[in-house]
């Protein structure tokens, strides 16, 4: 069969995408303070949807107050969100695309007059960012770890509650994961650094963990292939993730 962009894909899970067009996650900067969905937020997102695409991917959107980045970003960090996320879904599912929502901690790039807590991170290391000069973050504890767990998979329930189809980890563009996948900013000693397999270690379980508690809802990951900077990620370590987190036993 001759396929291209037009043609329908079926996910493993019977969902079927009408063409394979795909918006990626795109900050907005619509959401009110408090990361509530606002009569903007849903606009973009028609607008979004009247575009044909296949799939529509919703912008980053926190998961804890701590891992926020920015004063109009979308929240996922609370129940309260479910009903404007759920709204947003379905003026997607009104133009018969599916709807994905992204997921962040920003870990070290979060804003601390936003969060008003210290930064968390893998190690005590500033995040490199091009032309600024960003707080050095607290390494975290394994406490912290889980909870960074923990929340990453309730909002992935809150995206289940609020009828998305998909949810995407967003584990690049120098975010809270990618700082634990990337040898520069993640120095850790124990099971979550040194190699790939450790500084992977804590995507592969939230990644695990919300397949195992929402087996419903289309997983992905957005990974950063490479950080671009010497002694940064390499692609074969993340082609080794890819190989670990496995897709195509999923999608
Ligand atoms: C205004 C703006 C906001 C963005 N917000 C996000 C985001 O929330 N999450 C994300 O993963 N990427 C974000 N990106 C990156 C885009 O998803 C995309 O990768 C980028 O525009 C490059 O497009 P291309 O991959 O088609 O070249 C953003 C890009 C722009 C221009």
């Amino acid at each position: 069969m001759f396929i291209n962009r037009h043609t329908p894909y079926r996910f493993k899970n019977g969902l079927i995408m009408k063409n394979r067009v795909i918006v990626p996650p795109m900050a907005s900067q619509t959401a009110d303070e408090g990361g509530f969905v606002t009569t903007r937020t849903l606009e973009h997102y028609r607008r979004l949807g009247r575009s044909n695409a296949g799939l529509v991917f919703v912008e980053y959107s926190y998961i804890h107050q701590t891992g926020k980045g920015e004063a109009h970003q979308l929240g996922a960090d609370s129940d309260a969100h479910i009903p404007g996320l759920k709204q947003i879904a379905s003026v997607i599912h009104q133009s018969s695309a599916i709807a994905g929502l992204q997921l962040v901690h920003v870990g070290g790039k979060a804003s601390t007059d936003l969060t008003r807590s210290p930064l968390m991170g893998p190690s005590a290391i500033a995040v490199p960012v091009k032309g600024q000069e960003p707080e050095t973050p607290r390494p975290m504890t394994e406490d912290q770890i889980q909870s960074w767990i923990e929340w990453f998979v309730k909002a992935a329930g809150r995206a289940v509650s609020a009828d998305f189809d998909f949810v995407e980890l967003h584990s690049a563009h120098g975010y809270g994961l990618n700082q634990w996948l990337s040898p520069l900013t993640n120095k850790r000693t124990d099971p979550f650094g040194g190699s790939i397999e450790g500084r992977s270690r804590l995507l592969l379980r939230i990644a695990a963990e919300i397949r195992a508690t929402y087996p419903s809802i289309l997983l992905s990951v957005r990974l950063p292939a490479q950080d671009h900077l010497d002694g940064g990620l390499t692609v074969d370590e993340m082609a080794w993730v890819v190989l670990n987190l496995n897709p195509l036993a999923w999608i």
